[in-house]
């Protein structure tokens, strides 16, 4: 009995150890990027015309200043204040080295006219654009090969006033792609922070093949009952880290992306280090999603502490024969759910195709995902987890998941395999295996886990119940 009570002394404090590495692991990603923070040069948008009322529209201001900000470029760049008032703008075009700085009181508002959002090509990645085959509208904020950039404030406010976009979507007189709120494409070091986004005519902030994203601190509101209106959507970028943040609109808090189908697969673009942390919401859809656009593959995805509520869903994967790629290294822990209808939903015929062109035998590969220390109320139903037939999805693994849940048959599972341990309630039978002693390695573990020595991993793990 004391011996036992030593070696469980001392597995706690491996664990411990684990368990701080990992925080410090993932604080390190998150503050590792390199901008400026401090401008030598500021501008306010005043000193280029634009007038706060939320009548005249300002697009030409904005663009005249970043022109002008340019020439400080090389310089350490420039900062481009907005001051409190309300800033009616149609799309403009952030450059490298640039801080958008807005006061507390300074709220940009999205053009209600579609033809402030021009049209540019669609992503190489997606091969059209995600509505409507051809063009896509641009986002009211874009950015294209930038580096260095922090877009901020004070709680500023950036207002899409999507609903324009909403009824044309629900109309079906979209002539194009609805436009995302914010858009960085192909850039690096940028850093999202201190704001409020309101009203997203579609996906609210999406960098997209980009490297050393941070986005921290900031709220994302959007109607319940708004079409797409996703929160943040890394797509085919590495490194990038979400904190802090409160996130409630109508499509998934988080959607992690990598292209689609054959235009996915051949852009070959995978999003991968993804850190989530701190993330609070509700949505009509998912907490955290995964797909279902990911042909180009998405891994090493580690979120914790989330806290999600009245939502359908809490994890999302969705996927489907035709978008070949992975969905794999995947590490989510501590959440909290209340109000939810299915808390953990695998889909692996969510359909949707680019066109008729898509191969259908390019199968995605779905492995090693670990849930772990979960707590829900008023859950429905614990999983609905729907591999595909002849192309399961594996090495599924849970822990410590409990769930107050009211249907009767709380797990629906198919053509998955994978193990748990310590579920409530117990697991359907393709996932209750237990995950020790033969499987733990099956698992995926956080990496400071996988690399210390294989006792510590063990105990990190087995103390972690
Ligand atoms: C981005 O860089 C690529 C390659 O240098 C270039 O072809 C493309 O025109 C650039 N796009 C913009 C908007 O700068
Ligand atoms: C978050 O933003 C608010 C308002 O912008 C600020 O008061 C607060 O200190 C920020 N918190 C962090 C952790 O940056
Ligand atoms: C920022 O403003 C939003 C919208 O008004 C508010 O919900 C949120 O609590 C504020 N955030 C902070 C950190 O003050
Ligand atoms: C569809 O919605 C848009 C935006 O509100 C509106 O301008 C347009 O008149 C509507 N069209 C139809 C056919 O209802
Ligand atoms: C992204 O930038 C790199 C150079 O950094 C360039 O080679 C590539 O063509 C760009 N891609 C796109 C899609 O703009
Ligand atoms: C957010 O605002 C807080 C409070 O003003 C400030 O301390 C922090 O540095 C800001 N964070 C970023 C990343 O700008
Ligand atoms: C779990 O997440 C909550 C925030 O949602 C946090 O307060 C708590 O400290 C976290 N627990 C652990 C063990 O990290
Ligand atoms: C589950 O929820 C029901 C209804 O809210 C409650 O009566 C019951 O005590 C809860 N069970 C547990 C184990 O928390
Ligand atoms: C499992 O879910 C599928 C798809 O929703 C449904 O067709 C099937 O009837 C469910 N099975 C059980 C036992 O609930
Ligand atoms: C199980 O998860 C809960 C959070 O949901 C956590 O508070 C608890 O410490 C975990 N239990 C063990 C033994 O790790």
């Amino acid at each position: 009995m004391s011996t036992l009570s030593t070696l469980v002394n001392l597995f706690l404090l491996l664990a411990l150890i684990g368990c701080s590495s990992w925080t410090v692991r993932s604080i390190s990603s998150c503050k590792h990027i390199n901008i400026n923070e401090v401008r030598p040069h500021s501008v306010s948008i005043t000193e280029f015309g634009a007038v706060g009322d939320g009548i005249t529209l300002n697009t030409k201001a904005f663009r005249n200043a970043i022109f002008y900000l340019n020439s400080y470029a090389d310089k350490g760049g420039a900062k481009l204040f907005v001051p409190a008032g309300r800033w009616l703008t149609g799309s403009f075009d952030l450059i490298s080295h640039l801080t958008l700085s807005l006061d507390k009181d300074a709220v940009i508002l999205g053009s209600t006219n579609s033809e402030d959002w021009p049209v540019v090509d669609p992503l190489p990645s997606y091969g059209r654009g995600r509505e409507l085959p051809g063009r896509r509208h641009r986002s009211l904020i874009y950015g294209h090969n930038l580096t260095d950039v922090i877009i901020t404030g004070d709680n500023g406010t950036i207002d899409g006033q999507g609903s324009i976009w909403w009824d044309k979507f629900r109309n079906k007189t979209l002539d194009h792609t609805r436009p995302h709120l914010v858009e960085l494409m192909n850039s690096t070091e940028v850093l999202i922070s201190n704001l409020t986004f309101l009203n997203s005519p579609f996906w609210t902030i999406h960098p997209v093949y980009c490297r050393h994203v941070i986005v921290q601190n900031v709220t994302i509101l959007a109607p319940l009952s708004s079409p797409n209106t996703d929160g943040i959507d890394p797509d085919s970028s590495n490194d990038v880290c979400i904190e802090d943040c409160y996130i409630s609109t109508g499509d998934d808090l988080i959607s992690i992306k990598s292209g689609w189908d054959e235009y996915g697969i051949s852009f070959g673009r995978p999003s991968t280090n993804i850190i989530i942390r701190r993330l609070t919401g509700r949505t009509t859809s998912a907490g955290i999603s995964i797909g279902s656009e990911m042909s180009g593959g998405v891994s090493e995805v580690h979120a914790e502490d989330i806290n999600i509520f009245d939502s359908r869903s809490a994890i999302r994967i969705k996927t489907s024969p035709g978008r070949g790629g992975y969905v794999k290294n995947v590490y989510i822990s501590n959440m909290t759910l209340v109000n939810i209808d299915i808390a953990i939903r695998f889909s692996g015929l969510y359909g949707e195709h680019p066109d008729d062109a898509y191969d259908p035998d390019a199968l995605p590969v779905i492995e090693r995902i670990t849930i772990k220390d979960v707590i829900g109320k008023n859950i429905k139903r614990a999983g609905l987890i729907q591999g595909i037939k002849g192309d399961s999805f594996v090495n599924i693994c849970l822990s410590n998941i409990t769930l107050n849940v009211s249907k009767k048959k709380p797990w629906n599972c198919s053509n998955v395999k994978g193990y748990s341990e310590l579920v409530s309630p117990e697991a359907c039978v393709q996932l209750n295996e237990r995950i020790f002693p033969d499987h733990f390695s099956d698992c995926y573990q956080l990496p400071d886990l996988v690399r210390s020595s294989s006792s510590r991993n063990r105990a990190a793990w087995l103390l972690s119940w």
